[in-house]
Parts: structure tokens; C-alpha cells; sequence
């Protein structure tokens, strides 16, 4: 464009570039309404950590917020659905816990019977099927059945945990109990939501 031509161009555009202007200056006041709307209307899964956490401090609110958000189909997701997805959750966590306990017992620093261990491999393996059996009366509506077996998987995360310190030895497992029992936590505690 050459400068006559831009000169007729705003002279021409001039309101409307005064309205622009006006706009522009306008902009990041905007921005910053707009932003506290967001910010002041958080999403579900927001919303339903901040009461989880504070309903059960044993749940970490940005734990709960990440696992979450990180779960797939959980961006839209209604509070029913967020309950089936904690649930499925917990499952995965408590199938890895399971695997992770296998494979330490196969390293040599813990291939001394170490009884702790073997208890806890039986614990997250008596989980899986609990799990499974939550999610089936959770679909059927039948959340105080679904809530005692979750809670039998919160059970299992303690009585492992305590396994090593009765015995006297470093527990291998302290960070795995914790999301368990964290993760389990969340589960109960939308189910209790929704009823
Ligand atoms: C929640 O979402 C699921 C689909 O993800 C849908 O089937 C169900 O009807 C919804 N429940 C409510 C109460 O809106
Ligand atoms: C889990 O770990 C966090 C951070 O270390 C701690 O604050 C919390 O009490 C633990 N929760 C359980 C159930 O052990």
C-alpha cells in the first residue's frame, strides 16, 4: 500500500478505527473479566476435588485434579461418569502396584522371604477382583455394595503399608499405597456425591 493510499484508507476508516480504538483500550479489561469468570466458575473435575479435598484431607487435591485430568473422555465428563472413571482409576493403579510388587520380588535385594512383600502381592491381587466388582454394582446403582469394596482396597493399601513396619524394614511401597489409598479415597467420596 502506498502512503496516499493508506492515508484515504484511514481517512475513510476513521470512526471505525475510533471504535476500534475504543474497543482496543476496552481489550484487556475484557480479558480480565473474562478470565475471572473463568476462574471463578471451575470446571468438574475442579469442583469436585476441591469438595473431595476437603471433605477427606487424606485426598490431595492436585493429585486429584492431574489423575483426572489425565484420564481419558474425563474432560466433559458428568459426576457420574467422573465415579466410573475414578474407579477404572484405582483399577489400573492398583494392576501396575501388583505388577511393580512382582517384579521387586524378583530382584535380589528382596528375594530373602520377605514376608511383607508376599502379603502385599496378595492384598493388590485380591484388590483387582474387588475393583471389578465395585465397577458392576457402581453401573447397577448399588454404591453402599460399590463403597465396601472400595473401601476393602483402602484396607489393602494400609495393612501393606503397616506389613513393613511391623516388621521393622523401609516399606518399598509407601508411594504406591498412598495413590492407592488417595485414589480410592476419590472414588468414595463422589460416590458419596452422588447418593
Ligand atoms: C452422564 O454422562 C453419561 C455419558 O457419559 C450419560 O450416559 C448419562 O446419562 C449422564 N448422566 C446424567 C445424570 O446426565
Ligand atoms: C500421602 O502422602 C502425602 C504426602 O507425602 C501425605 O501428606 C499424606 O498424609 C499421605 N496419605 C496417606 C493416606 O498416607
Amino acid at each position: 500500500m502506498s502512503p496516499l493510499s493508506t492515508t484515504t484508507f484511514l481517512h475513510y476508516n476513521h470512526r471505525i478505527l475510533r471504535r476500534r480504538g475504543l474497543l482496543l483500550l476496552l481489550l484487556p479489561l475484557l480479558l480480565l473479566f473474562s478470565n475471572y469468570l473463568v476462574a471463578g466458575k471451575p470446571n468438574l473435575i475442579q469442583q469436585t476435588c476441591k469438595a473431595s479435598s476437603i471433605s477427606d484431607p487424606n485426598i490431595n487435591y492436585k493429585l486429584c485434579v492431574n489423575a483426572l485430568q489425565a484420564a481419558p473422555a474425563s474432560l466433559c465428563a458428568n459426576l457420574s461418569r467422573l465415579g466410573l472413571i475414578s474407579l477404572r482409576l484405582v483399577r489400573d493403579n492398583v494392576v501396575d502396584t501388583r505388577c511393580y510388587i512382582k517384579r521387586l520380588m524378583m530382584t535380589t535385594k528382596h528375594k530373602v522371604d520377605d514376608s511383607a512383600l508376599k502379603d502385599c502381592k496378595e492384598l493388590y491381587t485380591d484388590s483387582i477382583p474387588d475393583l471389578r466388582d465395585a465397577t458392576r454394582d457402581y453401573k447397577a446403582n448399588r454404591f453402599r455394595d460399590a463403597n465396601i469394596k472400595v473401601s476393602s482396597v483402602i484396607d489393602a493399601s494400609t495393612t501393606c503399608e503397616d506389613g513393613f513396619s511391623d516388621e521393622g524394614v523401609a516399606s518399598p511401597l509407601t508411594k504406591r499405597n498412598n495413590v492407592t489409598f488417595q485414589l480410592s479415597a476419590m472414588a468414595l467420596s463422589i460416590m458419596k456425591m452422588i447418593t
